[in-house]
């Protein structure tokens, strides 16, 4: 007589799926404690000089919003490689083509009026879990990228026109923006911008004023500067969340190895299985198209 239970021979493990309204593991801070944020009603920038960690904190926050089952991903990424691996998860994912970027933004424009208008026939002001509607979830990496490098003045001006009625208006809707830039200046982040978002990520910064610009005014005199921070230090960072005090974290490192073992496995939870959506029925984010 054997004791042993036989091996499970059929199907794959399937952990508990993660939700966009759980907070977010990002890392540990300076006394070894874990760092969480909430994204659902939060966007967040990141902000710092090239090299700094900001690419490796927006994957640390793909790798939850893909393994998230109530999450769809929207991926605007320059540079093709920061963001690549979680294309196969993603809705929508934007390389270097400002066309398809304003494409992408009017359609979540879009879809984030419908979403108002839902919320505001039933008498209330913002979406919880048990709507049942997917949270979704903007990373953009380099905002400057696409507000100043590619495309025409207009092309550019209506980007930010865009994202920032998106950083403003989005949260409440469950249309959380992460933003990166490697470029913290006035031009590229005004204030107006910055204050909208409910957390933000100061990485190595070579001035205390480009720190204050990502932080908010006045942190550097305070202590909390982000040229502090040592360049060979990648991945640390000055964390604040709104009406917080900045705290010094470390961000969760994944390397290409694990992304593309995390991204196989989120994409294969939310490959299409074609049982449970009858033909022909549109989810609310491809009726936008
Ligand atoms: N949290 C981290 N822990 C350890 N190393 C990191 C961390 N974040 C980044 N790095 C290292 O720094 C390099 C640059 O990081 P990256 O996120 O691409 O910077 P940025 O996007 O700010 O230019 C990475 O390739 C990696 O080697
Ligand atoms: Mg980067």
């Amino acid at each position: 007589m054997t004791t042993t239970a036989p091996a499970p021979t059929s199907g794959v493990p399937v952990g508990p799926g993660l939700s966009m309204f759980d907070p977010i593991f990002v890392g540990i801070d300076e006394f070894g404690q874990p760092v969480y944020i909430t994204l659902a009603y939060r966007n967040l920038l990141a902000g710092g000089e090239p090299g700094g960690g900001k690419s490796g904190l927006l994957n640390c926050i793909a790798a939850h919003a893909a393994l998230a089952v109530d999450s769809r991903l929207v991926l605007l990424d320059g540079k093709l490689v920061e963001l690549g691996q979680w294309e196969d998860c993603a809705d929508a994912f934007i390389g270097p083509d400002i066309t398809a970027a304003l494409t992408v933004l009017r359609r979540l424009q879009q879809v984030m009026n419908n979403r108002y208008a839902w919320l505001r026939a039933h008498g209330r002001r913002k979406l919880t879990a048990a709507d049942g509607l997917s949270v979704i979830t903007v990373l953009v990496d380099e905002i400057a990228f696409f507000s100043a490098t590619v495309g025409s003045k207009q092309e550019q001006e209506e980007f930010v026109a865009l994202l920032r009625d998106l950083v403003a208006r989005g949260r409440a809707a469950g249309i959380p923006v992460v933003a990166a830039t490697q470029r913290p200046s006035f031009d590229i982040i005004p204030t107006s911008l910055r204050d909208l978002f409910g957390y933000r990520a100061a990485f190595r910064c070579t001035t205390p004023n480009s720190s204050n610009i990502v932080l908010g005014h006045g942190w550097a005199e305070q202590g909390y500067s982000a040229t502090d921070i040592s360049p060979s230090n990648q991945g640390a960072a000055y964390l604040i969340a709104e009406g917080g005090v900045p705290r010094r974290i470390k961000v969760a490192y994944l390397s290409d190895a694990q992304i593309s073992g995390i991204a196989d496995y989120a994409a294969w939870i939310r490959r299409p299985t074609g049982l449970s959506v009858p033909a022909g029925t549109a989810t609310e984010w491809e009726a936008v198209a």
